[in-house]
């Protein structure tokens, strides 16, 4: 009996990704197919589209990924698969599949929660220290949890409107990039040489409060390129600051009210640099270990998912045959 291989397998949005993760720490191998390129046309995620492509995707792609691990199917253990929330015909697609395979091999297949899932990608570097606080910012939440356990974690803090990814997905927009547009604000953002006064307004939501808003961000964009048509990167880099300045904020005083001695990040905006500094001065300041994903694991991928899945299937949770996509799935449910 070697180590426990499970296949994780992810499909939630636009990319279709599988991986093999030993014991839910050791990655062994990971192939991804992504339909971004076509949703960049229309300037969003194209739920049919993404779902078209996930099932043109997923066969190759676990092709790939056994060929990578040099291991076949009947090697693996069980199956970890994103049960939700994201969009329903692209879940579907990974959760049948998923299903599917478990009762072809007679191996276990275990749901898991797309942005539980993102914390784990930090797993796959060390175990998890507990109790903890995780900041989740993806291109669709801004979530702060108090993480006390593996499966145990309490929401503290929510956006009320748009996402960290969101601000700077529709920051993009109206400068005329392509989605998805966090990374393009930071290219942007990266060619200002002298800093300039530029500024948007932070959201003030009380001095107590572990929420988020940054809805008011896309308005101030706007306003501020119509003001300064010829300063895009420094209006890019102006929005990147302030949802940097917003989430060190919120999590600074998080961790006030949790005074624990570990912090993770996790999700899509992770990979941005601005960020992952701020968050190290801040973990400075306040004495705290940092943990951030490893760069190539901080957007959607299926390690993260067989990571998580390893420890739920400790705990003996299996899906059940009438089990399917949770569009709506809230953290800690
Ligand atoms: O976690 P993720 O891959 O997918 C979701 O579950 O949403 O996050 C995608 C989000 C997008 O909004 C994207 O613009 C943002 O992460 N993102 C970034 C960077 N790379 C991706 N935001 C800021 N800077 C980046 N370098
Ligand atoms: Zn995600």
């Amino acid at each position: 009996m070697g180590n426990l291989k499970v296949l994780g397998i992810e499909s939630s949005c636009d990319d279709t990704a599988i991986a093999v993760v030993e014991d839910g720490r050791t990655l062994v191998s990971q192939a991804a197919a992504s339909s971004a390129k076509i949703h960049a046309r229309y300037g969003g995620i194209v739920p049919e589209v993404a779902a078209r492509e996930h099932t043109m995707a997923i066969l190759p792609v676990l092709e790939e990924t056994l060929e990578r691990a040099q291991i076949p199917l009947a090697a693996l253990d069980a199956i970890a698969v994103t049960e939700g929330p994201g969009l329903l015909g692209a879940l579907l697609i990974g959760v049948t599949f998923a299903k599917a395979l478990g009762v072809g091999l007679g191996i276990p297949v275990v749901g898991v929660h797309h942005l539980e899932a993102h914390l784990y990608a930090n797993a796959l570097i060390a175990p998890i220290t507990f109790p903890a606080l995780g900041l989740l910012v993806s291109g669709g939440h801004t979530t702060l949890v108090l993480w006390e356990g593996h499966g145990q974690l309490k929401v503290l803090g929510e956006t009320r409107d748009d996402a960290a990814g969101e601000a700077f997905d529709k920051g993009a927009r109206v400068l005329g990039l392509p989605y998805p547009g966090g990374p393009q604000i930071e290219r942007l953002a990266r060619t200002v040489e002298v800093k300039s006064g530029l500024r948007l307004p932070l959201a003030n939501l009380g001095s107590k409060s572990l929420d988020f808003s940054f809805s008011g961000l896309k308005t101030a964009t706007r306003e501020m390129a119509s003001t300064h048509p010829t300063r895009r990167a420094e209006i890019a880099l102006a929005l990147e600051d302030a949802v940097v300045r917003a989430l060190v904020k919120i999590t600074e005083r998080a961790l006030t009210q949790y005074p624990v001695a570990d912090l993770y990040l996790a999700g899509g905006v992770t990979a941005n640099g601005a960020l992952r500094q701020a968050m190290a001065d801040l973990a400075a300041r306040r004495q705290v270990r940092l943990h951030l994903p490893p760069m190539g694991l901080c957007t959607d991928n299926a390690a993260m998912v067989a990571a998580l899945g390893y420890y739920r299937l400790g705990q003996g949770h299996r899906m059940k045959n009438d089990d399917s996509a949770r569009t709506t799935y809230s953290l800690g449910d």
